[in-house]
């Protein structure tokens, strides 16, 4: 975490762009304050990178959304919200709670007819998908983290070259250095970068982060051309 006058200091600044550069959303807030009364853990994307969700599907012009790990819908309305009438999102929740929430909050936003949520346990839910030959332009990854690197392996089946395919908190205050760390989120986060670092089917970085979440940080991976296998 740092020094905890750093985490004000981050927070503070993530305060500023939010009142500078993002618009105020009524919508958005209503569901963070919806998600704190129904008291999911707060552990939902901030603004900022839930702004920063919404420009990378604007820009890969995602027509179709994959999204593992709802909690109550914030990150899925920002990226919802990205979408073109007739896009699509999938986000997979295996809490039925954190779903109901969830769907009041997406309908609330008005992406009910966008977003299809499905409660289940994303290992016994994406099979499905794939059985349906769904495919995606944009996956975002952000479930429980142990199974970071089969998450991945699917998010490559079910997208095309150019699709993007981006992971939450793989930096976790840096513990993600820790080679010998027992913590299964922190030896999740390596299995996945070293799965990204050695597939020549993606072009991928990570970015650190600081803000009102503490320090973390994100991989961002593209899908090539070239996929052995395929
Ligand atoms: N993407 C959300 C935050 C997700 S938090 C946002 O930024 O707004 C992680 C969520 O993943 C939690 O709601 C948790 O219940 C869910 N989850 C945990 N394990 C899961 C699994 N195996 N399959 C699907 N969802 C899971
Ligand atoms: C945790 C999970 C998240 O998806 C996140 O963005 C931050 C924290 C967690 O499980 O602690
Ligand atoms: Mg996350």
């Amino acid at each position: 975490m740092g020094h905890p006058a750093d985490l004000d200091r981050w927070t503070e600044v993530d305060g500023y762009i939010e009142t500078v550069v993002l618009a105020p959303d009524p919508v958005l807030e209503e569901s963070q304050a919806a998600s704190r009364r129904a008291e999911l853990p707060e552990i939902a994307v901030s603004p900022a990178q839930g702004a920063l969700l919404h420009l990378l599907a604007r820009t890969r012009g995602a027509r179709r959304i994959l999204e593992i790990g709802t909690l109550g819908g914030y990150s899925t309305i920002w990226l919802g919200r990205a979408l073109p009438p007739d896009g699509s999102l999938v986000t997979i929740e295996a809490d039925a709670r954190h779903a109901e929430v969830a769907e009041a909050n997406i309908a609330r936003a008005g992406l009910e007819g966008i977003v299809d949520i499905r409660v289940g346990r994303a290992l016994d839910v994406l099979p499905g998908l794939a059985a349906d030959g769904a495919e995606f332009d944009l996956v975002f990854i952000d479930a429980d983290k142990p199974s970071n690197a089969d998450y991945f392996g699917w998010a490559l089946r079910l997208t095309l070259p150019g699709s993007l395919i981006v992971v939450d908190n793989v930096v976790r205050d840096g513990t993600v250095v820790d080679a010998d760390s027992s913590d299964d989120r922190v030896t999740g986060s390596r299995r996945v970068l070293e799965t990204i670092g050695a597939d020549p089917s993606v072009t991928a970085t990570v970015v650190q982060t600081v803000g009102r979440k503490g320090y973390d940080g994100f991989a961002v991976a593209v899908v090539e051309d070239h996929r052995p296998g395929r």
